[in-house]
C-alpha cells in the first residue's frame, strides 16, 4: 500500500512540476483587451501584464482613469474609453481593437468591468435598479464578448470573465449576484461552444476585496434606505439596516 501511495505522490509532484514549467512564448506579440481598467483588479491586471511585456489594450470607463493608467505604464499599453452597457460604445471599442490587432487577433479578452451599485435587501429595490446592474454586469459582458469573439477566435485565444464568489452563493440582495450567476452560466455555455475553435473560457471568482466597488456600499445603502417607502422602512427598522451594513463590511477585509 505504501508503495502505491508513494507512486501516486510522485506522479502528483511530477505533474505539478511539469505544469509550473509551462511558459507562454512571444509575450510581446500578444494582445489582451481588458475592461474596467480605471481601478481595482482591472487596473492592476493591466499594469502587471504590461510589465510582463504583453500588448495591453485597456478599456477605461473614464478619461481620467485612462490618463492615469497611461502615465503609470509603458508606451505599449493603449487605452480607450468604454461603457460596456452601451452597444454603441462596445462597437467603437471593437473597431479600435480591430485596427490595432489586425490579423493577429486577440490572445486574451478579460471581462472585468462591473458596478457594485444597488446592493441591498431585495424588497428595498426597484426593477430599474436590478436592470441597471444586470445591464452592466451581465448584458454588458455578453455584448463585449459577442463583439470581440471573432478576434479571439482568430488568435485561438482565451476569454476570462471576472465573476465572484457571489456567482455561486447569494450573499447580498440586488442585481449584483444575479448578474454574476448569469456570468457563470454564460461562461459555461460559450466554453462548450468555443472549444472546437481552440478558444478557452475561464472564470475568476474573487472573494471580498476592498476596492472602489466596496467603498461605495455604505453610502449607496444609505441612499437606498432613504428612498424606501415608509411602511417598508417601519417593517425592517433601523436595526436591520445596521445589520446589513455590518454584513457588507464583513465581506470586505482584503486589500488588493
Ligand atoms: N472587490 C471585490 O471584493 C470583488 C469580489 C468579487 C468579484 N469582483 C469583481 O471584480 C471585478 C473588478 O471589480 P473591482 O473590485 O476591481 O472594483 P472596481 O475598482 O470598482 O472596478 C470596476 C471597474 O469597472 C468600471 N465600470 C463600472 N461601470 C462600468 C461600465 N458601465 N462600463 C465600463 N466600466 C465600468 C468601474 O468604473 P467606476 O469606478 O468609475 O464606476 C471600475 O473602474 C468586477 O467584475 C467585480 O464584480 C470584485
Amino acid at each position: 500500500m505504501w508503495f502505491y501511495l508513494a507512486v501516486l505522490l510522485g506522479l502528483y509532484f511530477l505533474c505539478r512540476w511539469y505544469r509550473e514549467r509551462q511558459t507562454v512564448d512571444n509575450l510581446r506579440e500578444k494582445y489582451v483587451f481588458i475592461t474596467g481598467c480605471d481601478s481595482g483588479f482591472g487596473n492592476q491586471l493591466a499594469r502587471q501584464l504590461d510589465s510582463l511585456g504583453l500588448r495591453v489594450l485597456a478599456a477605461c470607463f473614464t478619461q481620467k482613469g485612462a490618463e492615469q493608467l497611461e502615465k503609470a505604464t509603458s508606451d505599449r499599453l493603449k487605452t480607450t474609453i468604454l461603457d460596456v452597457s452601451s452597444t454603441e460604445s462596445v462597437v467603437a471599442a471593437t473597431e479600435w481593437v480591430k485596427g490595432i490587432v489586425r490579423s493577429k487577433g486577440l490572445w486574451g479578452l478579460v471581462n472585468n468591468a462591473a458596478t457594485g451599485a444597488h446592493v441591498a435587501p431585495n424588497e428595498w429595490l426597484t426593477k430599474d435598479q436590478f436592470a441597471e446592474v444586470i445591464n452592466v454586469n451581465l448584458l454588458g459582458l455578453i455584448d463585449v464578448t459577442l463583439h470581440m469573439l471573432p478576434l479571439v477566435r482568430a488568435a485561438r485565444g482565451r476569454v476570462v470573465n471576472v465573476s465572484s464568489v457571489g456567482g455561486r452563493v447569494i450573499n447580498i440582495g440586488g442585481g449584483y449576484c444575479l448578474a454574476k450567476f448569469g456570468v457563470e452560466a454564460f461562461s459555461d455555455s460559450i466554453r462548450r461552444e468555443l472549444r472546437p475553435f481552440g478558444v478557452q473560457v475561464s472564470i475568476i471568482e474573487p472573494g471580498s476585496f476592498m476596492t472602489s466597488i466596496a467603498l461605495r456600499w455604505d453610502e449607496d445603502l444609505r441612499r437606498i434606505w432613504n428612498r424606501v417607502p415608509s411602511d417598508i422602512k417601519e417593517c425592517y427598522g433601523q436595526q436591520y439596516l445596521e445589520g446589513c451594513k455590518s454584513t457588507l463590511w464583513s465581506f470586505c477585509r482584503l486589500e488588493i
